[in-house]
């Protein structure tokens, strides 16, 4: 494990943290707009829109990735007790693995359900897996599962844990995460 001797995260991880929460956000808005996805459901404007902005999560999320394994973590910010720190790396590496394998479940639902996939329309995305085949079929569930149960409630923790810091304890976590504070 990489540990950087700064306080805080850098600029670029920051960056990346909050482009990741803003994309996700807008994300949920589509998924919960866009119609209820069947068997023959026409690829709609809204429809499109969610495989563009889900491909576009899972570039930045690698990229991200990439980012952390080169860069580490900030030392822990002292007086924060050991279970916390612990618990903070679990949940922090449970996003990481959940926002690479949600998107990565549309994808090949997308693709089992032979439904054209572009990045917002100016590139061609391809397909993952054969269309109609039928060992994919439960990828659309679970996608939706994970995405609705997983996630979600994970981001929630992940949310009040930071509030926690800046509300209760008064430390300064939550500003390792802020730009230029
Ligand atoms: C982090 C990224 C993503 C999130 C958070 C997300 C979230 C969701 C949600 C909440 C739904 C349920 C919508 C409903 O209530 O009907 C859904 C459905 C779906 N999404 Fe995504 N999605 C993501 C990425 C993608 C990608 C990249 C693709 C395809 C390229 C995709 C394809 C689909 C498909 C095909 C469904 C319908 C699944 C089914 O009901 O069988 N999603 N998504
Ligand atoms: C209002 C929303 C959010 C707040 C206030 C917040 C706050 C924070 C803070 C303070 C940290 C640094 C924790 C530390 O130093 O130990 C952090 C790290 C992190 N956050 Fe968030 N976050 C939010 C949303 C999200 C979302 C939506 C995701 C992704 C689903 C996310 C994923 C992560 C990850 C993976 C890390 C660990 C960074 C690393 O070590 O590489 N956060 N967040």
């Amino acid at each position: 494990m990489v540990i950087s001797t700064q306080g805080r995260y850098t600029r670029t991880a920051i960056f990346l943290h909050w482009l990741i929460l803003a994309l996700l956000v807008a994300q949920y808005i589509v998924g919960w707009t866009m119609p209820h996805i069947g068997r023959d459901t026409p690829v709609t404007t809204l429809i499109s829109l969610h495989f563009s902005i889900g491909v576009l999560i899972l570039g930045v999320i690698v990229i991200r990735l990439i980012w952390r394994l080169i860069h580490g973590e900030p030392a822990p910010e002292a007086g924060v007790p050991p279970w916390q720190t612990r618990s903070a790396r679990v949940s922090h590496w449970l996003l990481y693995l959940l926002l690479v394998v949600v998107p990565l479940l549309g994808w090949i639902n997308a693709s089992y359900r032979g439904m054209p996939i572009t990045f917002f329309g100016l590139a061609h995305v391809p397909q993952l897996v054969a269309t109609h085949d039928a060992s994919w079929r439960w990828t659309g569930d679970i996608h939706t599962l994970i995405a609705e149960y997983g996630v979600l409630p994970l981001v929630g923790l992940h949310v009040a844990a930071a509030l926690y810091h800046y509300f209760v304890r008064r430390d300064r976590v939550l500003q390792r995460m802020l730009p230029g504070v």
